[in-house]
């Protein structure tokens, strides 16, 4: 099996049967990983860098270890740590890195479109790890992984995006693919955080109450709020934020419907979700991390170009 892309840049461009090829190749190492033997020689003599300029927990661990798992040789680069300080440009650094006969590059930015830079100007395969404001590819493959394990497939399914749509990389790469695979997607929260013309320009739903929104959907994704992405005052505090927009017991028994509750990570307590929705049954953020490793190495694996 193979891709129609050599990179995974977003999934804005990736085709339908593309996105359902790596679903079902995940399927197959997530078996393997229940194995008490978890690695498969599958990349062997494969070497991949992680290259990340932005801080991360789970999706560069989640990359390291579906490289360990395919016996590919993992490399971890970190910005701060790197000669990046010293002056050096990102493409003086692939390229350095690349000449020491690495295949390929795994990379987080802070930019929106860093990858697609990498992309047309190095040789290597290019996987994008999450790129500013723009997408988060391998997190929306997960999150669809994810939803089809608990029912079955994506086609007719309501699914809520909760939060800060408009600095989210996750909400956009989830919107791309959702829309691609047949579900129905609503986007909620303050009008502040939710882009003007989203409705039209990637039709989906807008929805200002929360609770309106959460009576709608089969699963409700729920984003943190980025501040690090924010340069201007969007909204009043974290405590209004929490009463208006945040995901707590009381507003889910009042709806009295059972939806599944997702977060893509890290979460705010208190802010965007309560400790007793985050830890609760119909909670699956850690069900998702899990899943990660497998997507990831569903994805290197199929860029890779090796065959098996
Ligand atoms: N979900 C996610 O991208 O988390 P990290 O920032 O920890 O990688």
């Amino acid at each position: 099996m193979q891709l129609s892309t050599k990179h995974l840049l977003g999934i804005k461009n990736l085709l339908k049967e593309d996105i359902s090829t790596i679903l079902s190749t995940a399927r197959q190492f997530k078996e393997v990983l229940q194995r008490p033997i978890k690695k498969v020689p599958s990349l062997r003599d494969v070497t991949i860098v992680n290259l990340f300029y932005e801080n991360s927990t789970r999706t560069r661990i989640s990359f390291e270890l579906a490289e360990k798992r395919l016996s590919a040789d993992a490399i971890n680069f970190a910005a701060s740590a790197s000669s990046v300080s010293k002056g050096e440009t990102l493409l003086d650094t692939v390229n350095n890195i690349l000449s020491m006969k690495v295949d390929m590059v795994v990379m987080r930015h802070s930019a929106s479109g860093a990858p697609h830079f990498l992309a047309r100007h190095v040789p290597a395969a290019i996987i994008n790890a999450g790129d500013g404001i723009n997408e988060h590819p391998t997190q929306a493959l997960l999150d669809a992984f994810s939803i089809t394990e608990r029912l079955g497939v994506l086609e007719g399914k309501k699914i809520l995006l909760v939060g800060d749509i408009t600095h989210s990389r996750v909400a956009l790469s989830n919107i791309h693919l959702l829309k691609k695979m047949g579900a129905e997607v609503m986007v909620a929260g303050p009008p502040t955080l939710i882009p003007k013309y989203i409705e039209e320009a990637l039709q989906v739903k807008v929805e200002y109450n929360l609770k309106k929104a959460l009576a709608w959907c089969d699963v409700a994704n729920i984003l943190r709020i980025q501040l690090e992405r924010q340069n201007q005052v969007l909204f009043s505090s974290l405590r209004e934020y929490n009463l208006a927009y945040g995901v707590t017991k009381k507003i889910l028994d009042e709806i009295n419907k059972e939806i599944i509750i997702m977060h893509p990570g890290p979460i705010n307590r208190g802010v965007e979700i309560d400790s007793d929705v985050a830890d609760s049954n119909q909670s699956i953020i850690l069900q998702q991390v899990e899943n990660g490793v497998a997507v990831r190495m569903a994805v290197l694996y199929l860029l890779s170009g090796v065959k098996n």
